[in-house]
């Protein structure tokens, strides 16, 4: 059996790590004065400077040995040509396919998938088309003006990111809504605001079985008829984007209103397919083939470029260093990008999800670190709430910092302002307080270290390329790391639980943890619905809590 910690490569990096750990980053930079021109990296329209990393040459080369030693040609094109890669789940994983814009086919058991994929890239285009241009009527004859996607998860984070980020090309008559807390405060925030006779509801959810997107479906369509239409009006305003067409129909939603995709598409990596849709209304069907191309040039860099060139590669390989050598636990995304500001929560359930693992795809368990801890926030806003930690802690964070370079109109001051701190930012981390000086207890010890990561613009195009950059980063981990990032079972336990929890909650059950039945009968108090049977019921049970009729006349 491979391990990876005993391969001659790791071993030479345990070695680089011991050698090179008191380095500091800017003497690499005195060392080479050609660093940054070395270490920096285009490809369209993204710059990366991945010159201020604790990287010497020799580390580098090394980390591109682990890249060829591993099975990441192969597995890559095991991925983009169909291949079951998702070994749990028995799924070939195919993302990529949906923002295929070639002519290659993708064989799914047997049959070319691209057909079926073209035809909804054609439904999402005629809706949004009709959507916005106002041919799409609700029951009472009004154009929508307010749509609301319902879905969390990847069925959110996605959509909800990339429409934020591309505010400046929405459709200037249609507002958007992204409810996906089961917390019955977001469903109400937003309907409390809205018109159902204008209103769209998208219903995104891969399997059409999570609670929290059922239960606000289910109060949506409630509002809907309490306050506008009859049953036959649901259909104009509730569609569906999901891999269960039955389970949508079954809610009421029309047939040809159900968005399909399908199962080879991981929740996490399916804005590119029908749950993508609040994009196409929003920027409209020409901007939403931007995003994909954008997304589509970048897997063919990742496909073609070589190792050292390769910019998912190299920031996943980065990435490695930290997490498996340098003993880094997690992760900042700091984009100086306000229309970013989501990035951070997309990227969070891109990686954590994918690279959250602990056995590898053999399901024996791994004896090194594997996804790190992603987290982050906006720049400015991040010097003025965590940098101190990363400046000054005990912590051990690489940051990628993200921005665009092209100002807004009028808002050049503004811009120079956001560009300039963040430079002076990731040099501060690098330099620290006082260069090579012995360190009196307010100076900042530096040698923190940080991507760049620059947009020429935030547009559809760039904004795509900088998402399949991160899905094909954590892919590239995930194959080094040899585990499989495409499944999730870890949060399958919880849902489990809850659902148990929710079902027994009637009874006095010894089935849970005394924490969990005491909090429970704390939690009981506020519904009086659900109060245990009497004792003495119990007792004429025979111990048992007999099954009763709870008030919603169901038996528990
Ligand atoms: O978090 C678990 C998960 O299955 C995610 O992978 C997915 O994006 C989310 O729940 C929502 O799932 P669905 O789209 O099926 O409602």
């Amino acid at each position: 059996m491979f391990q990876l910690t005993r391969s001659v490569t790791w071993q030479a990096l345990e070695r680089l790590h011991r050698d090179t750990a008191n380095d500091r980053i800017g003497d690499y930079f005195s060392h080479d004065p050609q660093r940054f021109e070395k270490m920096s990296l285009r490809v369209g329209g993204l710059f990366l400077d991945y010159s201020k990393h604790h990287l010497s040459d020799a580390v580098l080369a090394k980390l591109l040995e682990l890249a060829d030693h591993s099975a990441l040609v192969q597995r890559r094109a095991q991925m983009f040509s169909g291949d079951i890669i998702n070994v749990t789940e028995d799924r070939p994983v195919l993302h990529t396919a949906l923002r295929s814009l070639g002519d290659e086919q993708v064989i799914v058991d047997g049959q070319d998938v691209m057909p079926e994929i073209k035809r909804t890239r054609e439904q999402i285009r005629a809706f949004s088309e009709a959507v916005r241009d106002g041919t799409w009527k609700g029951y009472s004859g009004e154009r929508i003006r307010d749509v609301v996607n319902i879905g969390i998860g990847g069925s959110d984070l996605g959509p909800n990111m990339a429409c934020r980020a591309l505010l400046n090309y929405r459709h200037g008559d249609l507002n958007f809504h992204f409810v996906s807390n089961v917390d019955g405060a977001h469903i109400q925030k937003v309907l409390r605001r809205l018109d159902p006779a204008t209103t769209l509801f998208i219903v995104s959810t891969k399997t059409f079985s999570t609670q929290e997107t059922l239960l606000n479906a289910k109060t949506a369509r409630r509002w809907f008829l309490d306050n506008a239409g009859e049953d036959a009006d649901v259909g104009a305003h509730f569609i569906a984007a999901s891999t269960n067409r039955k389970a949508a129909m079954e809610f009421g939603i029309r047939e040809e209103n159900v968005f399909e995709f399908w199962a080879w598409v991981g929740g996490r990596y399916s804005m590119w397919s029908s749950i993508g849709l609040p994009i196409a209304l929003s920027i409209g069907y020409e901007g939403f083939l931007e995003l994909l191309e954008g997304a589509y040039e970048m897997d063919r860099h990742f496909i073609e470029a070589p190792f050292a060139e390769n910019m998912p590669v190299l920031m996943a390989l980065i990435g490695i260093w930290y997490i498996n050598f340098m003993g880094a636990e997690t992760q900042a995304i700091v984009p100086y990008d306000q229309a970013l500001h989501q990035l951070p929560a997309f990227l969070q359930q891109l990686d954590m999800e994918s690279n959250g693992k602990s056995v590898d795809i053999f399901g024996q368990p791994v004896n090194y670190k594997t996804g790190p801890i992603v987290w982050g926030q906006t720049g400015s806003n991040g010097q003025h709430a965590f940098f101190q930690l990363l400046h000054q802690g005990t912590r051990y964070v690489p940051i990628d910092f993200i921005a665009s370079l092209k100002p807004e109109p009028g808002m050049e001051e503004h811009h120079f302002a956001l560009l300039t701190n963040m430079l002076a930012q990731a040099n501060a981390f690098m330099e620290g307080s006082q260069k090579g000086s012995q360190l009196d207890p307010y100076s900042c010890p530096g040698n923190r270290p940080s991507s760049t990561l620059l947009l020429d613009e935030l547009t559809p195009r760039n904004l795509g390329a900088l998402i399949a950059l991160y899905e094909h980063k954590v892919f590239v981990q995930g194959v080094i790391w040899n585990i499989n990032s495409f499944d999730q079972w870890g949060v399958q336990l919880g849902k489990r639980i809850a659902g148990e929890i929710s079902e027994r909650i009637d009874e006095r059950t010894q089935d849970f943890d005394a924490s969990t039945q005491g909090l429970l009968a704390l939690v009981r108090q506020h519904f009086p619905a659900h109060q245990p049977a009497t004792q003495t019921q119990a007792g004429r049970s025979g111990g048992k809590t007999k099954a009763k009729a709870t008030s919603q006349g169901k038996t528990s």
